[in-house]
Formats: C-alpha cells, sequence, structure tokens
C-alpha cells in the first residue's frame, strides 16, 4: 500500500486528480471506476480544468460508477447519476454512452445488479478505482455486515449512512433507505484502487480499514488484500 498524506483538501484533489490523469494518458480506453459523495468533488473540478487544458483526453475513456439509490431517477438532483453529470462528466469530452452507473429506477433491481455486473466484465473490469470511505467504513454502499458480498446487490443503508448523507437532502426523512451497489468482486479486481479520505472525523475508521483485522465489519478493510491500493489522507 502507498499512503499519502497531505495537509490540504486542495493537494489530495490535486494528487488524486494526477494519479487518474496518469492512468488516462497512459490508457486512453481505460475504465475508470468513480465514486460521488464530497471528497471526490475537488479531483474532479482539477480534471475538468486538465482537460481544458489539454493535458488530459476522455473521448476513449469509459467509466462505471460503484453505486445508485434506489428511487431516484437521473433527473432527480440526489441522484448519483445527476451528481456525476453535475460535477464530472458535462466538464470533460467523455462520450456520455460510455458512463455508466446503476439504474435505481429500475423495474427489477436484482436483473438491473446483474445486468450492472455484466456491463463491467463486458468491459474488461476497471482499470484504475475511485474510492471515498463512509464513516462506519463503507465503499461504495457496501456496508458493515457479516460477509463481504462478491457482486452488485441491493442494500439497506445504515442509519449512519442515512445520517452522514442527510446533509445533502432538505431532510433526513428523504434520504433513500435502499441503493445498490457495486459488490467487492468488481472493487478488488480492479487493477488499481485509489481511496481518498478527507477530514479528522474519517482518520480512526481509516486507521481501522488499513491497520486493524480484515473483516466484513469494516467493510474497507478488504482492501489491505489488493496489490495495487494508493491511500491519500487529508486531515483539512
Ligand atoms: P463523503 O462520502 O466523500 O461525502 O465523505 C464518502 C463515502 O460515504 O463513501
Amino acid at each position: 500500500m502507498k499512503f499519502i498524506k497531505v495537509d490540504t483538501y486542495e493537494k489530495l484533489s490535486r494528487s488524486a486528480a494526477n494519479i487518474i490523469a496518469a492512468q488516462v494518458i497512459a490508457k486512453p480506453h481505460a475504465v475508470l471506476g468513480l465514486a460521488t459523495g464530497s471528497t471526490p468533488i475537488g479531483a474532479y473540478t482539477r480534471l475538468a480544468e486538465m482537460c481544458d487544458a489539454g493535458d488530459v483526453d476522455f473521448s476513449l475513456t469509459s467509466t462505471v460508477n460503484l453505486d445508485e439509490y434506489v428511487g431516484l431517477s437521473p433527473a432527480n438532483d440526489q441522484s448519483y447519476r445527476y451528481f456525476m453529470d453535475k460535477n464530472l462528466f458535462s466538464k470533460i469530452n467523455i462520450n456520455k454512452d460510455a458512463t455508466s452507473v446503476p439504474n435505481g429506477c429500475a423495474e427489477d433491481l436484482d436483473a438491473e445488479c446483474e445486468r450492472y455486473d455484466a456491463l463491467i466484465a463486458d468491459k474488461g473490469g476497471i482499470d484504475l478505482q475511485l474510492l471515498g470511505i463512509g464513516i462506519d467504513g463503507h465503499i461504495g454502499f457496501n456496508e458493515p455486515d457479516e460477509v463481504f458480498e462478491k457482486g452488485t446487490h441491493v442494500v439497506t443503508l445504515d442509519p449512519s449512512t442515512i445520517e452522514a448523507n442527510a446533509r445533502f437532502f432538505a431532510s433526513r426523512d428523504e434520504v433513500p433507505r435502499k441503493a445498490i451497489t457495486m459488490g467487492m468482486q468488481a472493487i478488488m479486481q480492479a487493477k488499481k484502487v485509489l481511496l481518498i479520505a478527507n477530514g479528522k472525523n474519517k482518520e480512526a475508521i481509516l486507521h481501522a480499514a488499513l491497520f486493524g483485522p480484515i473483516t466484513p465489519k469494516v467493510p474497507a478493510s478488504i482492501l489491505q488484500l489488493h496489490p495495487d491500493l494508493t491511500v491519500i489522507y487529508s486531515e483539512v
């Protein structure tokens, strides 16, 4: 594992963007696994600047996002599809058809999970997976559990996740209770994993995940087994 500690969110964002851009420059057809949440926004802004400056070209790149709330359509401004379009895809020269987010409004959610895993497999897997970490140790929406779930699946969100994400909604009651998330197989089979965490409130869970026992009670702890993991942490 490569652990990079920086002293500002700006530096975290620039470092993360540099690693993602380097992947795309080295392999224009790269498959990027992408994340939502507040942590990656700075990196996405920086990638858009690099793209504008002509330093990175996303025209051949494709993406698969980690997760989506059940019941929120792409037009809903709290959906992760909306987030990705707003914060990244509309600002870079990516082919929108090459971007994928699970469909949280699918009539048959189990079929949607199977479709998503098949789509990732068809792309040949993920070259670089970007991850945030929840205060409960989740990656994607793989919440603390008795087992590591292998494939894309429907989850019931942990009360701490609902609480943490309520800040993006008008009220706690509006936070969806369920989500679709990529499972551990696609994440662990990514050739590289880049985990970013920002803020003192992430320090304890990050330490538990990276240096504690490998357990589904701390889902991110499985990353200790990944052969190419980079972690960037900024306290502020
Ligand atoms: P955050 O979310 O970036 O908004 O802190 C991270 C996560 O829950 O994975």
